[in-house]
């Protein structure tokens, strides 16, 4: 009864939360599989951002009900962002579910299973599903466990939770509440803890980064709290790399652009949302900047650091977007040359503020505006990965290619891929690679070897 598979949809926070999960049931004797059909237990981590989102999940949920009405003693758990965000709604659709657990409360999900399985093992009844959707103070300090005995040459840390800004087409502020900081001095010392096993390279998560511990903890030297953060990561031995997800245009200071050339591990990439090129949708979404602000913020980091990396986030079919507002988002896009994005069709969620302007943008006008946005995107990486053909990046190898033969699969500091022959040995350690070739998404290259 005590093998678990996490399945994990969404962002980069849902798959650290998932670890931790991971991290907690491992401590308490259970253990994680890789394939689901080995599972005792199935636990779906869930994204309501978009509609499909939730969707797949409830799909993926149906399914596995289907196996429980087979062997009863199976047990599915749904957690994180649709679980909060629908509640006890969703065992109207899901009513075979034995665990519906929010965002607030994954460190519960092992007393949760423990008592889950006492009952199954006929030491109590039965309840019909357990909920725990709570809210609860000091939540954001639970995400901290990493599983034990597997390294991770980069890994995600969780500094922060929530969201305190109201941008209209958003859910996150609803499923993951109120935005709260965890203490530097915690974070810090996961992260050593971390380099102590060897991770390499940290990412930083948190709904709005540049607003860690804004209302917490205090400013120094004119440094906020997250530069403050930066700085002692920036320290910790071992670490080699420093990446953040995601940051916000508000906010988004000369301190913390300052840190770009100015601590040495943190990369030459930045994700940086800019939702629309259009003021007029910009302000509709409640994004509290101009387009104009945002192309300032990235002028003055690319002046810090010419060979920045850019991604963002883009969403087209807005209500009320034309093909004027749309033609600015193009616009900025081809500008700026981002070299990666992720571009959002616009879904409606409840009890957002946009939600009342429904959805009037046609499937059409979207799938083709999305199609152009992309068509940019890939010209925009090409030239920028082509531009590296022939030059050497310091690479930080991760492990064995997708692509099998050999082949090692790590990245530059821009967080480009890169693929080489390699070594088992190599993994974890930065190496020289000069590259050969490049498609949109990847390079490919061979080792510089030392002194030759
Ligand atoms: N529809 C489409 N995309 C959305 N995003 C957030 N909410 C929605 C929505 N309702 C996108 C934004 C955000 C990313 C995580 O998801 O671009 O930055
Ligand atoms: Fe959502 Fe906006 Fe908060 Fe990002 S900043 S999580 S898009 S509400």
């Amino acid at each position: 009864m005590n093998r678990v598979y996490i399945k994990t949809y969404g962002c980069q926070m849902n798959e650290r939360d998932s670890e931790a999960v991971a991290a907690m049931l491992r401590g308490r004797g259970y253990s994680i599989v890789a394939e689901e059909a080995e599972a005792d237990v199935v636990l779906l981590n869930t994204c309501s951002v978009r509609d499909q989102a939730e969707q797949k999940a409830i799909g993926k949920a149906g399914h596995l009900a289907r196996r429980k009405k087979k062997d009863p003693n199976f047990m599915i758990g749904v957690m994180g962002c649709m679980a909060q965000n629908r509640g006890n709604d969703l065992l109207d659709k899901l009513p075979d579910l034995d665990l519906l657990v929010g965002t607030q409360k994954f460190h519960a999900v092992p007393d949760h299973l423990d008592n889950l399985i006492a009952s199954l093992q006929g030491q109590g009844p039965r309840p019909a599903t357990l909920v725990d959707l709570a809210e609860e103070a000091g939540s954001q300090n639970t995400i901290r466990d990493h599983v034990p005995d597997q390294r991770q040459v980069s890994a995600f840390v969780s500094i922060m939770q929530g969201c305190n800004m109201k941008c209209s087409y958003c859910i996150v502020p609803k499923t993951r509440g109120e935005e709260r900081g965890r203490p530097i001095d915690d974070i810090v010392a996961e992260v050593e803890e971390l380099a102590a096993k060897g991770t390499r390279e940290v990412t930083l998560l948190g709904q709005i980064v540049n607003q860690y511990g804004i209302r917490e903890f205090p400013f120094a030297d004119g440094k906020s709290p997250f530069v403050q953060l930066l700085e002692r990561v920036n320290e910790v031995p071992g670490i080699e790399r420093i990446r953040f997800t995601s940051p916000h245009p508000s906010g988004f200071k000369q301190d913390l652009i300052d840190c770009y050339g100015r601590l040495d591990k943190l990369c030459e990439y930045i994700h940086f949302p800019m939702q629309s090129g259009s003021n007029r949708i910009l302000k509709e979404m409640r994004r509290p900047y101009t387009i104009e602000k945002f192309r300032r913020i990235l002028d003055a980091m690319r002046e810090r650091c010419p060979d920045l990396y850019i991604s963002t986030d883009v969403i087209v079919g807005f209500p009320g977007e034309t093909e004027e507002d749309f033609a600015l988002t193009r616009e900025a896009f081809e500008q700026i040359g981002f070299d990666m994005a992720f571009i959002f069709k616009y879904s409606v969620r409840p009890d957002t503020t946009a939600a009342p302007l429904g959805d009037p943008i046609s499937a059409e006008i979207k799938d083709a505006r999305n199609k152009e946005l992309l068509e940019i995107l890939q010209q925009s990486s090409l030239r920028r990965n082509t531009s590296l053909v022939g030059t050497t990046q310091e690479v930080l190898v991760e492990g064995p290619a997708k692509r099998g033969e050999g082949m090692y699969l790590g990245r530059t500091r821009g967080y480009r891929k890169v693929v080489f022959p390699g070594s088992e040995r190599l993994v974890g350690e930065l190496v020289p690679v000069e590259i050969d070739e490049a498609t949109v998404t990847t390079l490919t290259g061979r080792l510089v070897l030392a002194g030759v």
